[in-house]
């Protein structure tokens, strides 16, 4: 059996996630599976598995589409082999932008829960028996810090704020139900992608620098709890 640790990374086009695969993937101590609606227009992604050290995989995944999600748990298994999967890493979400309480669209509200929430909910249960085999079990599912009541964000963002609060729901209850498991919601800071736009506060590259200084030694003391970047507990 290999020592390697196995990632199951979802969004890694673009953005965050494809510089979390990226530098991953950088190690020969990893095996990454980087999920993505669209390999062949990922061109970024295709140069990281060129140059990557450790394993990467690309496997092509809409988290928001049920029969791509169960449709993905085959190829993880022909990947993995006997192996267990050790961090499943739900990064891909959709905004509406700055919409309000008072007047969003029905269908983007519907999409973004599908995408946000729902996605994430049948990607764990699709990849639960891989975690079980794995040796960390750690979900992290990637939130915001606009998902926080306690931290007043006003009534800016609106249904993506109320599907990253959903999110964070679905975690605790994650953990809640399987104190076997890691799960824990992390805002990955205010980000310069397509999402943060340029007047953001960090680079993917400092978010990533920060979120592998603590997620990999995650451990049962992380469970079912709210972190930003640093790994500093947030408020609901
Ligand atoms: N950037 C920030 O400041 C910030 C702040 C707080 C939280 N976050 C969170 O951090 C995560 C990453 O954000 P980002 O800034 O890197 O976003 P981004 O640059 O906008 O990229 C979004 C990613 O999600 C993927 N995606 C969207 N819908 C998908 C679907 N149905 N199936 C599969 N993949 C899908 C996109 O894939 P395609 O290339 O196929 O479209 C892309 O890889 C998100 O969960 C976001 O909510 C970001």
């Amino acid at each position: 059996m290999s020592d390697k640790a196995a990632w199951f990374v979802t969004a890694a086009s673009r953005g965050i996630g494809l510089e979390l695969v990226t530098r991953l993937s950088a190690s020969p101590a990893s095996l990454v599976i980087a999920a993505c609606r669209n390999p062949e227009g990922a061109p970024k992604l295709e140069a990281a598995a060129k140059a990557a050290k450790g394993e990467l995989h690309v496997v092509t995944l809409d988290t928001g589409d049920e029969e791509s999600i169960r449709g993905v748990a085959d190829q993880v298994a022909e990947i993995l082999g006997d192996r267990g999967l050790d961090y499943l890493v739900n990064m891909a979400a959709i905004t509406e932008g700055d919409d309000k309480a008072f007047g969003f669209s029905p269908e983007g509200f519907i999409q973004s829960m599908r995408v946000n929430v729902l996605g994430p909910a049948l990607l764990a249960q699709a990849l639960l028996p891989f975690l079980e085999k794995g040796k960390r079990k750690v979900i992290v599912n990637v939130t915001s810090g606009l998902a926080s009541i306690g931290l007043n964000f006003g009534d800016k963002n609106a249904t993506y704020s109320i599907s990253k609060t959903a999110l964070n729901m679905l975690t605790y209850k994650q953990a809640m139900q399987r104190p076997d498991l890691v799960a824990f919601v992390i805002d990955p800071g205010w980000v310069k992608t397509d999402m943060g736009g340029p007047n953001a506060f960090i680079t993917t590259s400092e978010c990533i620098d920060l979120l592998l200084s603590w997620i990999p030694d995650a451990g049962p003391e992380r469970s079912g709890k709210f972190f930003n970047n640093k790994g500093e507990v947030l408020p609901w």
